[in-house]
Parts: C-alpha cells; sequence; structure tokens
C-alpha cells in the first residue's frame, strides 16, 4: 500500500472522521460512508473547519489543506468503496452490526483490500468470523481525537495473515502515527494497563485515605501526570469509562483486578457524567466551587505510590502474558495516554524488588486477590534483574 491506495472509513462519527482525515492528509484519495447522512454532513463541515485551523495555526500549509478536502469524498452507498485497498471500520461497537457490515463489505472490495476494525473491546476473532477470508481483517485501534494522538494499536487476530500486518503496519507509520503490536486480548495494551489508573484512585477514595482533589494534586504535582484521574474521568465522561471497566471486569471473567467501584457507577445513574453534563466528581457549574486539595506531600507519595505500583503491576503482567513487547508496553503508556514514564521503566527506576514488596504489603494488608504480585515482577525480583 502507499499514497495512491484508496482508503476507505465506514462510520463518520468521532473516530472515523478522524481517521480519514488522517488518511487524506496523507495523501489518500479517501471516501467515507456511513448509513446516517447528517453524521456524514456533520464529519464534513468537521474536516472543512478542522484543516483550515491547521492552516490558521501554520501547522499545513493552504494546499495541503485544500487537497485533503478534495481528496474526500463522503458517499451514501457502501458500493462506493469498491476500488480501496484499505477499508477501516468506525461504525457503533455492537459485535452483531460489525459483523453484518463486514459480510457485506467483503464481496463489494477485491481479494486483496485489507478489512480493519477501530473496535476497542470486541475481539479481532469474531469480527473476522463473518468474512470468507479473515486472514485480511486486522484491528487497528486509533485512540481520539484521530489526527492529534500518535498511538495505533494494531491487533492480529487468530486468523490474521503476518502479510497484511506487516502492510498495514507500515502504512498507518507512514502515516506519522506510532504503532504497536498488542495480542487480541480484552482492553489491548492501553485500556488494560490503564485500568488501576482509575480503580485504584477511586479505591484510595472509597477508602477516605483521601479526597478527590488531594488524590489528583498528588498525581499530577508528584507523579507528573498531566491529568489526575478524577479530572480524566470526568473529561472522558463517567458513564463511558464506567462502560470500558464494565467490558474488560466481564471480558476477563471477572478477575477483581478490574472490578469496577459503586462511587462511579452511582454518578452515572444519578446523570453526573462530567464535564459534558455539568457535574462529576467535580461540579462545572460553578466556578466558586473549586476543590481544595490537601497538599500534605507524605499523604501525596503514598497515593502516588500505591497508583503507580498498581500500574506497574498490571504492565508487567501484560508482559508476561505476552500481550506486547516491553518496548510496545512502554511506548503504548506513554504516546496513547500521555503518562510520564513508560511504566516498566518506571518499575526499574524504584526496583522490581520495592515494588514486589510494596504489592505484598497491600495484599497482606486486603487480603484480596486485586493485590496479587504478577509472576513477572516475582520472576525479575528473584533473580535480581530489572525490565530494561
Ligand atoms: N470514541 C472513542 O474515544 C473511541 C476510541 C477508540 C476506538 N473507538 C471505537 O471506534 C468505533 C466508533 O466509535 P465513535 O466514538 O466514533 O462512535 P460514533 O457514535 O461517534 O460514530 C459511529 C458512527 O457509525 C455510524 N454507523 C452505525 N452503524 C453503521 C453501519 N452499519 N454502517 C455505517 N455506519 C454506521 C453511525 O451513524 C455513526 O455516525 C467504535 O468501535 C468504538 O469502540 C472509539
Amino acid at each position: 500500500m502507499d499514497k495512491a491506495t484508496r482508503l476507505g472509513v465506514i462510520g463518520a462519527g468521532t473516530m472515523g472522521a478522524g481517521i480519514a482525515q488522517v488518511g487524506a492528509t496523507h495523501g489518500h484519495r479517501t471516501l467515507v460512508f456511513d448509513t446516517d447522512t447528517t453524521a456524514l454532513e456533520r464529519a464534513r463541515a468537521a474536516l472543512e473547519r478542522n484543516l483550515n485551523r491547521l492552516v490558521d495555526k501554520g501547522r499545513i500549509e493552504k494546499s495541503v489543506a485544500g487537497d485533503a478536502y478534495s481528496r474526500t469524498k463522503f458517499v451514501d452507498r457502501l458500493t462506493d468503496l469498491a476500488r480501496c485497498g484499505i477499508v477501516i471500520e468506525a461504525i457503533v461497537e455492537d459485535l452483531d452490526a460489525k459483523s453484518q457490515l463486514f459480510a457485506e463489505i467483503e464481496p463489494i472490495v477485491a481479494h486483496e483490500c485489507v478489512l480493519a476494525t477501530n473496535t476497542s473491546s470486541l475481539s479481532v476473532a469474531s469480527i473476522s468470523a463473518a468474512c470468507h477470508i479473515p486472514g485480511r481483517v486486522v484491528g487497528a485501534h486509533f485512540f481520539n481525537p484521530a489526527p492529534l494522538m500518535p498511538l495505533v494499536e494494531l491487533v492480529p487476530g487468530v486468523s490474521t495473515n503476518e502479510d497484511v500486518v506487516a502492510e498495514t503496519r507500515a502504512l498507518i507509520d507512514a502515516w506519522g502515527k506510532t504503532t504497536v503490536l498488542a495480542k487480541d486480548t480484552p482492553g489491548f495494551i492501553v485500556n488494560r494497563v490503564a485500568r488501576p489508573f482509575y480503580g485504584e484512585a477511586l479505591r484510595i477514595f472509597e477508602e477516605g485515605i483521601a479526597n478527590v482533589p488531594t488524590i489528583d494534586w498528588a498525581m499530577k504535582e508528584l507523579g507528573g501526570f498531566r491529568m489526575g484521574p478524577f479530572e480524566l474521568m470526568d473529561f472522558i465522561g463517567n458513564d463511558v469509562n464506567f462502560a470500558v471497566t464494565e467490558s474488560v471486569f466481564a471480558a476477563f471473567y471477572f478477575d477483581p483486578r478490574y472490578r469496577p467501584s459503586f462511587t462511579q457507577k452511582r454518578l452515572v445513574e444519578a446523570g453526573r457524567l462530567g464535564k459534558k453534563s455539568g457535574h462529576g466528581f467535580y461540579d462545572y457549574r460553578d466556578a466558586d466551587a473549586a476543590a481544595v486539595p490537601d497538599t500534605d506531600t507524605e499523604l501525596g507519595r503514598a497515593i502516588v505510590d500505591r497508583i503507580v505500583t498498581m500500574l506497574i503491576n498490571e504492565a508487567a503482567d501484560a508482559l508476561f502474558w505476552r500481550v506486547a513487547s516491553r518496548d510496545d508496553i512502554d511506548l503504548a503508556m506513554t504516546r496513547g495516554v500521555n503518562y510520564p514514564k513508560g511504566l516498566l521503566r518506571w518499575a526499574d527506576e524504584i526496583g522490581v524488588g520495592e515494588v514486589v514488596s510494596r504489592m505484598t504489603t497491600l495484599q497482606n494488608t486486603y487480603n484480596e486477590d486485586r493485590y496479587r504480585p504478577s509472576p513477572m515482577l516475582l520472576r525479575l525480583a528473584s533473580e535480581g534483574k530489572g525490565f530494561w
């Protein structure tokens, strides 16, 4: 695949529109299909607005923006995608809908056409099962907003051809993205490894160790994260974040490590979805309601140590189960969710032995399986080794 390859994007929502913009600005003739014509019109207007904004900011030349815009067609017939070399699907997160769509698009395109899915929580295997040639189906998980976020997780299913993975990776790399390879397991890399960022913060709050602004303050000021966990949940939307947690929890056959929180569930039930509804963990309707953190550094350090330890344990376990390589796990968390450091490198800085000792203390304190140290950490600690 190269610039002459036609790109098809199915689903003109948040992700589809963003992916189309990436492809079109990198020279591809891009065809965007959606069953909803108002979504197509919204996506067209958004593309125009975004390209103009990039020109205003001096990020791209006016001619590049004009070319990208004229290269993109918004179509209301799936058959218009017939000559595409790659089609990226970004429709609703529903297996029946995706299976039906893959069965419908496959006979329209050529045998060599790659069919990629942007699914965040379904298995690539289940989607590929709808195709006669399942080897051409691959996961290409972009992050929101697609034009800005550099990471793309490439996810081969059990049936995916190696050539399809290599070609898709080369194409997306040529778009200036950072690609990592992830096993077709729940949450892939980022949505799995990041769970404790929210889950352990909620737990610390629920136990009454610290309040919401204090935990956010500690994670930003002392931990170096760009946003605190509660700010981030409010930003993502508590409904969306809670749904991801529930889906990962169920997909792991209810492993207690991923158990969702009642606090967040109640906020969702009450309609306190976060920024978009004006109220979540924080109240956005009243500027005077600014929450004041307790800036006790000893307490702050304890909060950061506990959440970071749990994140490292999750990253180590992802490596143990060969979800991805050491390098890709660290890349995914720094480029996909802007963590200040790769978690495995962070483990080495703290010392793997110390991480194990912190996990063991948590496990002894709570007597819960949630705090079991990953066998990967135990192995490295006993050998006196680090990850890097
Ligand atoms: N939003 C995110 O942050 C994010 C991040 C990564 C991956 N994803 C995944 O990307 C996919 C799309 O998510 P989104 O947030 O862009 O959703 P969205 O609701 O913004 O857009 C989905 C679009 O798909 C269209 N659609 C539905 N069924 C269709 C069909 N059968 N054929 C053609 N079009 C159809 C809808 O009309 C809508 O315009 C999902 O699989 C989601 O899990 C989302």
